[in-house]
């Protein structure tokens, strides 16, 4: 089964695109074959792999707008990590689908022939709107990145409520991958006080933490993975221990089949 891992905080900026690319390519350098897609219409995903996303390159918008399959839109990111890339026109692909019957599930319909992917990573925009919920009915998983800082809290909850609102519709929602603390600063009292706050409510779903590193900043900005930026940093260690975690969980039969009871999940989570 692929896993299909949905990157989401309704709060901006916690790092959620970050760990979206980080985790795909670090993935695939151990040798999975990854799916990123991008479904927020800033496009930062592949601005952060570097790629320039031409005029002509077909996107998000024309697999959901214009039918066109998923292997015709599909970018050669990295060896082994591909990207459904995002534009501007994502807004206008979301305003079309929310119209149509079926708007929920216009992705998980468009994305039903995909194969040949161990993983497939959902980065979403900071928003609870249509297409976050086709993310939410997609994915089979979701991962929470979580900031040092109380509204980031408040963003997880909200994620939590709305996929248990689509679990009462839809009697499907994503179980809990895990919540990922980050920008993580134990000199500061604010990150001692989040992190008690996330090991109480969320524990055992929280995954390593990722310490605040400017090198993850430097990295995006030369359109380069922390792995081609410097692969000695704390950036790239706190990475390789989330992935690690992620791989580690398909021992655990619990999580290696988290379709038995997904609602349980959120309900544990929550
Ligand atoms: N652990 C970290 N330490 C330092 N800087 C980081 C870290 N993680 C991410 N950043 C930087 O913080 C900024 C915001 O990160 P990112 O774009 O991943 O957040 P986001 O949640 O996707 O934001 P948005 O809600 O706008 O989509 C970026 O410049 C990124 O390089
Ligand atoms: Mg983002």
């Amino acid at each position: 089964m692929i896993r299909k891992l949905q990157i989401q905080n309704f709060k901006g900026g916690v790092g959620k695109t970050t760990t979206a690319v980080t985790l795909s390519h670090c993935l695939a350098l151990k040798g999975r074959r990854v799916l990123l897609i991008d479904l927020d219409q800033q496009g930062n995903a592949s601005d952060m792999l570097g790629l320039k996303v031409a005029k002509n390159q077909p996107t998000l918008y024309n697999l959901l707008v214009d039918d066109l399959a998923y292997d015709q839109v599909i970018v050669e990111a990295r060896p082994n990590f591909f990207i459904i890339p995002s534009d501007k026109r994502t807004a206008m692909a979301e305003n079309i689908i929310s119209a149509q019957p079926g708007r929920e599930l216009a992705l998980t319909v468009r994305l039903s022939e995909v194969s040949g992917f161990d993983y497939i990573v959902l980065d979403c925009p900071p928003a609870l709107n249509v297409m976050h919920n086709n993310a939410l009915l997609y994915s089979n998983e979701l991962i929470i990145p979580i900031d040092m800082d109380r509204l980031a809290l408040q963003g997880a909850k909200g994620i939590l409520d709305s996929a248990a609102e689509l679990e009462k519709v839809f009697k499907y929602s994503a179980g809990i991958c895990g919540v990922l603390p980050t920008f993580i600063d134990r000199r500061t009292n604010i990150t001692h006080q989040v992190m008690k706050v996330i090991e109480t409510r969320y524990a055992p779903k929280v995954l390593p933490p990722i310490r605040s590193d400017a090198k993850l900043r430097q990295a995006s900005a030369h359109g380069k993975t922390i792995f081609e930026y410097d692969s000695h940093s704390k950036g790239a260690d706190d990475y390789r221990a989330v992935t690690e975690a992620i791989i580690g969980q398909e021992i655990d039969a619990a999580v290696s089949a988290p379709s038995n009871e997904p609602a349980q999940y959120v309900e544990e989570a929550r």
